[in-house]
């Protein structure tokens, strides 16, 4: 958990310094991410699923050079989605047999760098993409390891999944109607790839286990008809992300070590029936290792009470730092961080300073009614799909991301500037 407490003064510490010196060194809005507490969820992941099973820290929740770092210290792999993403694992040090890449359209130079580099997998999404992927790798005089995407019909919502008889979504190749089955027919086939594995991901924010046992059977099954039809036994099975985390307290999310156990025992269950081998399990999180870590730090702008309604509070930052509540209706909540109040509380709305009134950061809050320009307000658990989201929308520079750990805090990604926005612009 986050090491937050409160001072004698009412302001809130973080990691062992008071968010007023935070904002006073590296102003607002800020991302601060506690790095201890990213190193202990990193580490339960690992602990939980041990020696026997690969845990891929999902990039796109987000990703700097110095969270590869620390992945890598604490024996984690990363799963990349882009060029972008793959550049940065590999700029941080990151060893490419432990790269993962992802997409459901990597470009040509994209696939070519990955292979170049010698990613330990890189996971097929498409028809044309084993074809691709294999024409690149022989090309380059080299046999790449994949895995294929396979969606099993389950479809994951956000607190619950419904099982569906077909797909309609653009990622992976569906089990059912034998195209999975005819997709590892032609992967088998091809001199450029060794098929390693199966791969499934059913959605994202998921709390409800069952999901991912229906998933985990299905894929079992799939192993099952490939060694009946091919007299081969694919070593790995990698069952994606999706473990929701807490943004309300509302929230009652899974630990690590209960979805490990609930995946080791299903997989091992369903391989003795099947009399496979078990396979090597991976997973991908992303928000349920970073997500809670990071929160956001915000100074008010306006207070502006609207009778018989609510009391609508700006602050310096908005839909451009965190878009997930215009974009899914995501729910958060907020606090008064830089003093104590003993005042009533009010309904509040807490939004951004862009040019839409869909520019909304908490939907519903309730803040001290003396809330006043200048106080400080913080939004936890922006850890995930915040900075990594981040736009430069009405040209608002992005907010830095700034790690405290021990008493010390420092940038781990910069402030963008005018001057950074105004680099791109030609003419
Ligand atoms: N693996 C694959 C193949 C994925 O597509 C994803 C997420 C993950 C792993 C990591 O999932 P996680 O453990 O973080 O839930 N922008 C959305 C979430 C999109 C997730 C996309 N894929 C949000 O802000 O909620």
């Amino acid at each position: 958990a986050q090491t937050v407490t409160r001072d004698e003064d009412g302001a809130v510490t973080v990691g062992g310094l008071p968010v007023t010196r935070l904002a006073e060194e590296f102003g607002t809005p800020a991302y601060i991410l506690d790095e201890a507490d990213f190193r202990s969820r990193a580490r339960a992941w690992r602990n939980a699923f041990g020696q026997d099973a690969d845990v891929f820290y999902a990039g796109k929740a987000f990703l700097s050079r110095a969270v590869v770092r620390w992945l890598d210290e604490e024996g984690l792999n990363v799963d990349v989605c882009s060029g972008g993403e793959l550049a940065t694992a590999l700029s941080a040090g990151m060893p490419a047999e432990r790269i993962a890449f992802h997409g459901n359209n990597k470009s040509v130079d994209e696939i070519t760098r990955a292979v170049e580099a010698g990613v330990g997998h890189i996971v097929l999404d498409s028809f044309q993409e084993i074809a691709r992927v294999a024409h690149i790798a022989q090309s380059l005089g080299k046999r790449q390891k994949v895995l294929i995407r396979i969606t099993v019909g389950v479809e994951a919502h956000t607190h619950e999944f419904i099982a569906t008889a077909h797909e309609d979504q653009k990622f992976g190749i569906p089990l059912a109607g034998g195209q999975a089955a005819e997709a590892v027919r032609r992967a088998l086939k091809l001199d450029g790839l060794e098929l390693v594995g199966i791969h499934s991901h059913i959605g994202s924010q998921i709390f409800d286990m069952s999901g991912f046992e229906v998933a985990a059977h299905r894929v079992v099954g799939l192993l099952k008809d490939i060694r009946d039809e091919h007299g081969v036994e694919l070593p790995e099975i990698d069952l994606g992300g999706g473990l929701g985390i807490a943004y309300t307290s509302d929230d009652d999310p899974r630990e690590p070590h209960e979805i490990a156990k609930a995946l080791n025992e299903i997989v091992t269950r369903e391989c003795e029936i099947a009399k496979l081998r078990t396979p090597r399990i991976s997973v991908e999180p992303g928000r349920a290792i970073v997500g809670p870590t990071a929160f956001t730090l915000y100074e008010v702008g306006t207070v502006k009470p609207l009778d018989g309604l609510r009391t609508y509070v700006s602050v310096d930052g908005g839909m451009s730092d965190n878009i997930r509540t215009a974009l899914y209706d995501a729910e958060y909540s907020v606090a008064l961080v830089s003093r104590a109040s003993d005042a009533e509380p009010m309904l509040a709305r807490v939004v951004g300073k862009h040019c839409e009134s869909g520019d909304i950061v908490v939907k519903d809050a309730f803040l001290p009614a003396d809330l006043a320009p200048g106080d400080l307000i913080a939004v936890p658990a922006t850890g995930a799909y915040c900075r990594s989201m981040a736009s430069n929308y009405n040209h608002v520079p992005r907010p830095p991301v700034v790690a405290v750990h021990e008493g010390e805090a420092r940038v781990i990604v910069r402030r963008e500037t005018e001057e950074d926005l105004l680099r791109l612009d030609v003419g």
